[in-house]
């Protein structure tokens, strides 16, 4: 099968090959997927250059986010040849089949295709934690989304307007305002190179945001420390602008917010129960139509390369999908 291995750790990609692979063996309590597609997240970016908090040894499978269908599973399994599933592990989802733990897989939404199936998870999961549950998003309250054109945070606009918030989309490209507004209609969109605080302000009537869920940290964390409403929660959810920033104690204290650090697979690890809940509530969602993936391309796992360097250089507005055996 066709596999896009990381062969050695590289700043450029240059350790990234597409190779030919058996196809897995599939162990016991494992499901044996034909990927039909597999997402793209900015942490399989940070792992082929050994960037990312998990550090898998080289060589291995590219690839965190899948769907597919099943191959082959136990005979106990609560998966038949031939279910829709989505899911995936931390690596093995950019090959053309992957052997994943039944734990990690969940039913793919019948009404969805396999392409919004493979982008919904991992960026819905995580906006939800960081927002639903751990942030306690009410209908009505202010909601402020960095990076706003990334899988993360418009899952996170997508929700929190589904849950009759108010938003402020906040991007560092300016030229992708239009797309974002075109998806989601936020309430606002702003600029977030430099100072933001005043516009925060205003938009919000003076009252500033309950909630900032943050993607990108360095400046932009910065100055969201200057734009949470007393009472409310600076989501710490990722580093995509490279510096991860610093708050002194005395800041949350005076203003009277919470900052959170949101790990939302982790969260799911340790509270099974919850992550089942959280996996379900946003299938249901998908099902209904009422939350939809942006998808900015779809492209065959062959051009893997193309769907890396657009996330590298900030060209996307949503996910990129590969599709493995085209
Ligand atoms: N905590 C968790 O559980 C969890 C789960 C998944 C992902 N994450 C993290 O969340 C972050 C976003 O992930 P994602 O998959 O949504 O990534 P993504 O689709 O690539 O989005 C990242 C966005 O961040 C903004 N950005 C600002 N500075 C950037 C820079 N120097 N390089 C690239 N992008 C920059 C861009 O938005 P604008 O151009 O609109 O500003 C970009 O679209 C990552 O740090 C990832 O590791 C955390």
């Amino acid at each position: 099968m066709q596999a896009l291995q990381v062969t050695s750790l590289s700043g450029d990609l240059s350790g990234c090959q597409l190779i030919d692979l058996p196809v897995p063996e599939r162990k016991p309590g494992e499901v044996l997927v034909r990927i039909r597609a597999a997402s793209l997240n900015f942490p399989d970016l940070l792992m082929t250059r050994g960037d990312y908090q998990f550090k898998p040894e080289p060589p291995f499978v590219a690839g965190m986010e899948l769907a597919g269908e099943v191959i082959e599973a136990d005979e106990t399994s609560a998966f038949k040849v031939g279910d829709h599933v989505m899911g995936g592990a931390k690596t093995g989802g950019m090959a053309e089949y992957a052997s994943v733990p039944e734990r990690n897989l969940r039913p793919a939404p019948p009404s969805l295709h396999f392409t919004q199936a493979a982008a919904l998870g991992a960026a819905y999961t995580t906006a939800y934690t960081a927002l639903i549950e751990q942030g306690d998003l009410t209908a009505g309250q202010w909601v402020l989304v960095h990076g706003a054109s990334g899988g993360v945070a418009l899952a996170a606009i997508d929700l929190a307007k589904n849950m009759g918030a108010k938003v402020i989309a906040a991007t560092g490209s300016p030229e992708k305002s239009a797309r974002i507004e075109q998806l989601y209609a936020p309430d606002a969109v702003i600029e977030s190179n430099g100072r933001f605080r005043e516009q925060v302000s205003e938009i919000t009537n003076g009252k500033l945001a309950d909630l900032v869920l943050d993607t990108v940290g360095a400046d932009i964390f910065d100055e969201s420390t200057r734009c949470v409403a007393f009472g409310g929660k600076l989501l710490v959810v990722g580093f995509a602008g490279g510096r991860i920033p610093e708050i002194a104690a005395n800041i949350p204290l005076i203003k009277g917010f919470s900052v959170v650090g949101v790990r939302a697979g982790e969260y799911a690890r340790r509270f099974p129960e919850r992550g089942a809940r959280i996996a379900a509530k946003v299938s249901q969602l998908a099902s209904e139509g009422a939350i939809k993936p942006a998808i900015d391309r779809i492209v065959p796992l062959s051009r893997w390369r193309e769907a890396f360097e657009a996330m590298d250089q900030r060209q996307l507005v949503g996910k990129v999908i590969l599709t493995p055996g085209s």
